[in-house]
Parts: C-alpha cells; sequence; structure tokens
C-alpha cells in the first residue's frame, strides 16, 4: 500500500505562526535585492528597505495602477502596503498560510485585504485578476505544479505573474512554469542582487534575534533569516541556492 505523502503546509504554518511571536518587528520576511541603478520608490531610511525593494523588482514594469492584485503568501503584509500605495493599485488582496502573519498583516490595516488561505486551493474567483504576485515563498508549498496551475485560473487572459524565490540550483523552475502554459517576458537570475542586499542587512538581522526573549531559537533564526555566515546566506555564496524573478503572462 502507498503511504500518502505528508503535507508540509502544516510545520510550515506553525513554524511562521511561532516566528511572528518570538520576530514581530519584522514586516517583511524575505532576504532582500539591491540594484547597483537605485532608482527606487522605496524610502532610503526605511529599516527594511531592501526587502521592499525585492517587491519592487519582482513588479518592475508591470501596470498596477487601477488593477486588481492578488499576492500569495504575502507574510505580514508589509510589502503589500508599500506597492498597494506606492503603485495606486485598485484592489490589492494578500493570501497567507500562516495565522498569525495573516494577523499582523489585518493590524496593520489600511488597504489591502488579507485572507487566510492555501496557494494549493486559491478561494478566489477565475479570470479575476489583473496581477498575480508571489515572492520567496513557492518553495515552501508541497506542489509548485499546482500553485502555478491556480495562478493560471485566476489571472485574466493576459494578466500578469510576477514571481521570485530561491531554489536549489539543479531546480528547473522556468521549465515548469512554460508547462504550466505561462509565455515568459523576462526571467533574471538576481543571487548577487541577493546577497549584496544580505550582506547590508545583516547586521540588522542579527541584532533583532539576539534581543528575542527565547534564546534557543537564535542559531536557528539566523540559519534561516540570512545572516552572514550562516545557512541560508552560505548555500547562496556557495551557489547551492540560486534566486530567480520571473515575470510572465496568461496567453490571451
Ligand atoms: C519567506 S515568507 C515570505 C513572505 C512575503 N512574501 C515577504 O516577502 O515578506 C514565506 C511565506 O509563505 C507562506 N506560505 C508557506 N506555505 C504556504 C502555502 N502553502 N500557502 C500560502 N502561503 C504559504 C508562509 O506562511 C510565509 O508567510
Amino acid at each position: 500500500m502507498t503511504k500518502a505523502k505528508e503535507s508540509k503546509s502544516p510545520d510550515v504554518a506553525a513554524y511562521y505562526d511561532q516566528a511572528a511571536g518570538n520576530i514581530p518587528t519584522f514586516t517583511v520576511l524575505n532576504y532582500g535585492y539591491i540594484d547597483p541603478i537605485d532608482d527606487s520608490l522605496v524610502p532610503s531610511d526605511h529599516p527594511e528597505k531592501y526587502c521592499l525593494k525585492l517587491y519592487e523588482h519582482t513588479v518592475r514594469e508591470t501596470p498596477l495602477a487601477g488593477a486588481q492584485v492578488l499576492e500569495i503568501s504575502c507574510g505580514r503584509g508589509g510589502g503589500a502596503r508599500f506597492l498597494a500605495k506606492a503603485f495606486q493599485v485598485a484592489h490589492y488582496t494578500g493570501i497567507d498560510l500562516s495565522e498569525e502573519n495573516i494577523r499582523f498583516a489585518k493590524a496593520g490595516n489600511d488597504g489591502p485585504e488579507f485572507l487566510l488561505g492555501s496557494a494549493q486551493a486559491l478561494d478566489i474567483e477565475d479570470e479575476s485578476i489583473d496581477v498575480v504576485i508571489n515572492i520567496e515563498a513557492s518553495h515552501l508549498y508541497d506542489d509548485r505544479k499546482q500553485f502555478f496551475s491556480e495562478v493560471l485560473r485566476v489571472l485574466k487572459p493576459g494578466g500578469y505573474f510576477c514571481y521570485t524565490d530561491g531554489c536549489w540550483a539543479n531546480d528547473n523552475c522556468t521549465g515548469d512554469l512554460l508547462d504550466a502554459g505561462f509565455e515568459l517576458i523576462e526571467r533574471r537570475e538576481i543571487t548577487p542582487n541577493v546577497i549584496a542586499a544580505l550582506k547590508l542587512d545583516s547586521e540588522r538581522r542579527e541584532a533583532l534575534f539576539d534581543a528575542m526573549p527565547d534564546k534557543s531559537l537564535i542559531e536557528e533564526y539566523k540559519d534561516w533569516g540570512g545572516v552572514i555566515g550562516y545557512r541560508a546566506y552560505q548555500r547562496f555564496v556557495n551557489g547551492e541556492t540560486l534566486y530567480f524573478s520571473h515575470r510572465l503572462r496568461k496567453p490571451v
């Protein structure tokens, strides 16, 4: 008898729920991005500026003004609030699996709508969305192909999919996107931009982890949180993991 494959979602949700209690200062939960040509709308004194710049990079050249936008895995909502305001989005919905992240996101309520839900079974109508955004989350899903097919289902014909994530070096993520039926507008490997951001942001991240009341998780969070010399950072530097951004469209 074949044992049904267990879902990792309950553990993932529990991890992010617990992190929300331990490190509440973060409103954005990605490794960040920096570009040598900096024409960014992100305020230069914003403490989470590199993480917001990854949002800005992900949606570059995508028409957001007046659009129906869906962000899948919106985390604590900091990126959603930035994009919705900076780009005059008509309606921005953020969905996340973690109840605590959604509670955080709703607490800062000033525009976007936030809902609890799974990337692989979206409670969103067919062909109702102009732009889907997904940042640094798909590596946590049980079934990335099911996620891609959900994105295609909810997008209007001609709608955009702005997608960034880190992956193992041998992962053919672009192939899966094309097989799913997306048209590729642009694909960029941005690992050097992510490493450069982490270099500049490592001290802030490390100080927040060191200040946690529960000292037992400090090393784990430094591994996960991109601190220089720790696991996630080293994997990028050693080339074991790469970071890609994709801009795609649903065919008309
Ligand atoms: C690294 S965080 C990134 C969050 C956000 N995109 C950001 O940059 O701040 C990954 C997020 O993915 C969410 N997530 C993981 N698995 C999910 C799933 N199956 N469905 C929806 N969200 C999921 C987690 O709860 C977490 O908030």
